[in-house]
């Protein structure tokens, strides 16, 4: 098992806005599990304003050698890690970029909404490769849970790795980290 340098989320980059404290752990596990595995190829759905994910994730290519494309409808989440050698920023519509290729890792946390979630899982979790990552933003939202499980059910190629917080009640989990089987 390869050493995994410590990641902890740089508290001091925020200044004015302190994100919840458990958005710390899911990141952190998120920078572990992609070191772990050495994956190269990932690919995120959602920057937003702050970049709390797309940071993390590019912190696991650095020390990877990988590299991250983030979609994102809004242009200016294109300013946040402009410059990146590891970094492409593709603002469009999540349905509807031109996306294509094989991924080791795909973090959908975007607009939460049951159709936007359906949509993406249609469209990304077929450019999982086997043994890859889904990480799955706020599944504590009944519009983020209800597709997913629903995803599940019909397509039996992800399996549930673990829940975070750990909790057996999906509706309370901030994050689920899901591989494709
Ligand atoms: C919750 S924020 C992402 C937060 C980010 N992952 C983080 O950890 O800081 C959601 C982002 O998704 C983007 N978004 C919402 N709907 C989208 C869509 N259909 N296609 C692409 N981006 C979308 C919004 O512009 C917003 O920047």
């Amino acid at each position: 098992m390869p050493t995994i340098p410590n990641y902890r989320f740089d508290y001091s980059i925020y200044p004015n806005e302190m994100p919840q404290l458990d958005t710390y752990n899911v990141v952190d596990k998120i920078y572990e599990l992609i070191v772990i595995n050495n994956y190269k190829d990932l690919l995120e759905i959602g920057v937003g304003g702050y970049g709390i994910s797309t940071r993390a994730l590019l912190e696991a290519c650095k020390k990877t050698s990988g590299t991250l494309i983030s979609i994102d409808c809004k242009i200016s989440s294109g300013e946040l890690f402009k410059g990146n050698p590891n970094w492409t920023f593709v603002c469009s519509d999540s349905k509807t970029a031109n996306i294509k290729g094989m991924y080791d890792v795909v973090l959908i946390d975007s607009s939460h909404t049951y159709e936007d979630t359906e949509a993406e899982l249609e469209k990304y979790v077929p450019m999982l490769r086997k043994g890859g990552y889904l990480f799955m933003h706020d599944t504590n939202e009944k519009p983020v849970l209800v597709p997913l499980i629903r995803y599940k059910n019909l397509n039996k190629n992800l399996e549930t790795l673990f829940r975070y917080p750990d909790t057996n009640d999906p509706s309370t989990a901030r994050m689920m980290f899901l591989k494709k089987i």
